[in-house]
């Protein structure tokens, strides 16, 4: 195979940080359509099959390479939340986690010397840059909306128009 053990266990961890991040944002949209929040489940399904789109990427980068798929365990995610806000807030922190991860990964390519995993990683720096930026932005939505259920209402019915999520 054209990367190391360490390297090949690290793409694995990886891989299912993304599953149970779309398994995260899956609990997540059953939450709000328990609160009645269409809008925002909507988005957060369409989050969820993101988060497996971005799983498939390092499947399909583990096999390219020559290495081996390993599936581990997927941690069980947390049901509910306080209010809206902190399930979103708690998805922005998900996704600084996330951002850790994918810099670690990427620190221990740059170590190995390893350019294809590398620059197979630059799309996720990219990526998670995005991901942050967008989680944040709601949050700060949330603030603004305040104690307002018009306010809660408009900001469910914004959320829901989000597209459908292009495939890998
Ligand atoms: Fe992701
Ligand atoms: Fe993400």
């Amino acid at each position: 195979m054209m990367i190391s053990k360490k390297m090949q266990d690290a793409l694995n961890s990886q891989l299912n940080k993304e599953l149970f991040s779309s398994y995260l944002y899956l609990a997540m949209a059953a939450y709000f359509e328990e609160e009645n929040l269409t809008g925002m489940a909507r988005w957060m399904k369409l989050q969820s099959d993101e988060e497996h789109v971005h799983a498939m990427k390092f499947y399909d980068f583990i096999i390219r390479v020559g290495a081996r798929v390993k599936l581990e365990k997927l941690e069980k995610p947390q049901e509910k939340w306080e209010s809206p806000q902190s399930a979103f807030e708690a998805a922005l922190e998900h996704e600084k986690f996330i951002t850790k991860s994918i810099n670690e990964l990427l620190d221990l390519a740059v170590v190995e010397k390893d350019h294809a995993t590398s620059t197979f990683l630059h799309w996720f720096v990219d990526e998670q840059v995005e991901e942050e930026a967008t989680a944040a932005e709601i949050v700060e939505n949330f603030k603004l909306v305040g104690e307002s259920k018009s306010g809660l209402f408009m900001l469910d019915r914004e959320l829901g128009r989000r597209g459908s999520v292009p495939q890998a």
